[in-house]
């Protein structure tokens, strides 16, 4: 890892350098390392940029400040998904990867940041897999986000992700102009092998902006 970069995280070189690039984004109480195995399954040969988030949350590591479960502290998840895109920026240039072939892929507090990133329009992502994601924060003008395909994945009985949020955050992002797909399980907060094999062949299939 480079130490010059903004935030501690892991990078793996894939078998194609200039091709995509999967920006993995841990949830809460995670590291940098949780979701490499996942990001192999997804997409082998990917490049791997892997943040740590920058919050501690009584020792857990987030990606932004919260007030309570599922009440964000909105100024600071707005200063740190702009410090996340300007990571990537800054990662793009120290390691030569293409930064329009970004795909981020989150889970649970990940997700949501990479909501964010969708949502503020930063240009950050080609498209995103967002793992059990809320909606981060309700934008007074819709990003622009013609053209980026995102999967979500979540679960019908997700003690922390009542299914209306899960249908806002999907309106939101198609009324971005977003195409979405959303796979939905019975289960609740957390990640199934099913959700992950529907991830893998989303991620692969057809012409992808990325690919
Ligand atoms: C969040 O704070 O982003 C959500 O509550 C999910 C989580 O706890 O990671």
């Amino acid at each position: 890892m480079n130490h010059n970069l903004s935030f501690l995280h892991r990078w793996e070189i894939g078998a194609d350098p200039r091709g995509t690039t999967l920006l993995l984004l841990h949830g809460t109480g995670g590291t940098e390392h949780d979701l490499v195995d996942l990001g192999r399954t997804l997409f082998s040969g990917a490049n791997l940029l892997s943040p740590r988030g920058q919050v501690n949350e009584n020792g857990m590591a987030r990606y932004f400040r919260r007030l309570a479960e599922g009440v964000f502290d909105l100024e600071d998840l707005h200063a740190r998904t702009a410090g996340l895109a300007k990571f990537v920026t800054e990662a793009s240039e120290a390691y030569g990867f293409d930064p329009t072939k970004v795909v981020a892929v989150g889970f649970s507090n990940g997700a949501n940041i990479a909501a964010s990133l969708l949502l503020s329009g930063t240009n950050t992502l080609a498209g995103a897999v967002l793992l059990h994601p809320m909606v981060p924060f309700e934008p007074e003008t819709l990003p622009v986000l013609k053209g980026v395909p995102v999967f979500v994945g979540a679960g019908r009985t997700d003690p922390m992700v009542p299914i209306p949020l899960t249908e806002r955050l999907v309106e939101l992002l198609t009324a971005g102009g977003a195409t979405v797909e959303t796979h939905w399980q019975p289960g609740g907060h957390r990640l199934t092998r099913e959700e992950v094999e529907a991830a893998t062949v989303w991620i692969q299939k057809g012409e992808r902006p990325w690919n």
